[in-house]
């Protein structure tokens, strides 16, 4: 892999977290995420699937987990099963694992080839008194696939095979479990940070007036492979004047006007973590009065959310008191009538002309990551926290975001070394 070595003491604890979760007599199974198709012979780029990697650490196609705690058995209670290599794969594919460094990466002690999974898992399925099988789906509430994984098939296909058995959903502790990170991860996280950081600095001695949105992305994209990272976490967003009021802009075509601001939404991933970075700077290395007053309303804004960020916040109240206190600002920016807001309609406030969009979101292997937005906050949750304010009359959009993690009292903020006072952005675009 691109990256160091995982301590394998991370998938380790997790999987005792998991087994904890089950009811007795379980088996659990998740699978690979599939190489997906694009046109003709061609793929993407394979990702793993999240759980199957905060479980085993295989970052690698194919792979399925087989938990059986209970089972008569005790050398299949934990079964890894891979790809088998051939000379030919070796030969247009390269390496694959092998049972031993399988075994070292990931702590479980029995690997065995694929082929021989339909076997053992059907004899846990008839003969291991099982009662209880865990199968894992794609919960995420924003989910909208008309794509069939590997894990969706394999419930198709159990539940045809035996369809006398009682099926649980897996994806609801995962997500409990996932949203909590560990020591490992906020490193492997922090590390995504710093990338980004480094990334970021070096644009800022990049960017003038003329340069396109693309070489920028080329930039980001030649510090974030240097430094072990596979790529952006998600597609960058790289837009330039009237652009940065596009929240999903993804095109990066255009060149970088003077007197315009430049927004960044970009993030690298480094071993399937990811950083969620937004930063707004000026084009020619000065905001106008202008831009400072709107940066500088989005900077607060930002860091009051923080403050309220703490064990037991609930996001959607949370959400609610810092459209309070961007309300507030757009008053002071004259974005919005204080007398107006008696009469405004409730269900479309007049601030959400300007800031429409969540205030943040749960990180981690998915940038969008897993985690009940209705639980409470606690301890070991990474958050971004990303207002903005888009005023499309003026072509004029400011989004700061940074990546935190929830504290016993407060936050400790991952991007706390990237660069975001305007005057320090400014002051790095124009040194020599
Ligand atoms: N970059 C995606 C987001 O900020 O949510
Ligand atoms: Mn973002
Ligand atoms: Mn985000």
């Amino acid at each position: 892999m691109r990256y160091k070595n995982i301590d394998k003491e991370l998938f380790i604890r997790n999987r005792k977290r998991l087994l904890k979760e089950l009811k007795e007599n379980a088996v659990v199974v998740l699978n690979a995420n599939d190489i997906m198709p694009t046109n003709s012979d061609g793929t993407m780029r394979f990702r793993q699937n999240s759980d199957l990697f905060y479980l085993t650490g295989v970052d690698q196609e194919e792979t399925i987990l087989v938990l059986c705690p209970d089972f008569h058995d005790k050398k299949y209670r934990e079964v890894l099963f891979l790809r088998e290599t051939s000379e030919m794969i070796a030969t247009w594919e390269g390496h694959k694992l092998t049972k031993e460094e399988a075994r070292a990466a990931t702590g479980i002690e029995t690997v065995l080839w694929l082929a021989e999974f339909p076997r053992l898992f059907n004899t846990m399925m008839v003969m291991g008194d099982v009662n209880h099988v865990y199968l894992n789906t794609n919960d995420h509430y924003r989910t909208d696939t008309v794509v069939d994984s590997r894990d969706a098939r394999f419930i198709k296909h159990c539940q045809q095979k035996y369809p006398l058995h009682r099926y649980e959903r897996l994806a609801p502790i995962m997500h409990t479990l996932r949203s909590i990170k560990s020591k490992y991860e906020i490193e492997l996280m922090q590390q995504a940070c710093d990338i980004t950081e480094q990334a970021f600095r070096r644009i800022l001695k990049f960017v003038k007036p003329g340069v396109h949105e693309y070489e920028i992305e080329a930039e980001f994209a030649h510090e974030f492979l240097r430094n072990q990272s596979r790529g952006f976490a998600y597609e960058p967003i790289i837009a330039s004047g009237a652009n940065s009021c596009v929240l999903h802009y993804i095109e990066n075509s255009k060149p970088c006007r003077d007197g315009d601001v430049l927004l960044l939404d970009v993030g690298a991933e480094y071993a399937n973590y990811n950083a969620d970075m937004t930063r707004t700077i000026p084009v020619n290395g000065k905001f106008t009065k202008r831009q400072k007053e709107v940066y500088n309303a989005v900077l607060k804004v930002m860091r009051e959310a923080m403050k309220l960020l703490q064990p037991g916040t609930v996001y959607f109240e949370y959400h609610k008191e810092v459209q309070q206190i961007m309300q507030a600002e757009l008053i002071k920016l004259k974005l919005i009538d204080k007398t107006d807001i008696k009469n405004q309609n409730p269900e479309r406030p007049l601030f959400m002309k300007y800031f429409m969009h969540g205030t943040g979101h749960q990180l981690g292997l998915d940038v969008h990551d897993v985690g009940n937005m209705y639980h409470k906050m606690q301890v070991g949750q990474v958050w971004t926290v990303e207002p903005g304010i888009y005023i499309k009359e003026e072509g004029l959009g400011v989004r700061i975001e940074n990546n935190v993690v929830i504290q016993k009292s407060g936050v400790h903020d991952l991007m706390r070394n990237i660069p975001v006072e305007a005057e320090e952005i400014e002051d790095l675009m124009n040194r020599k």
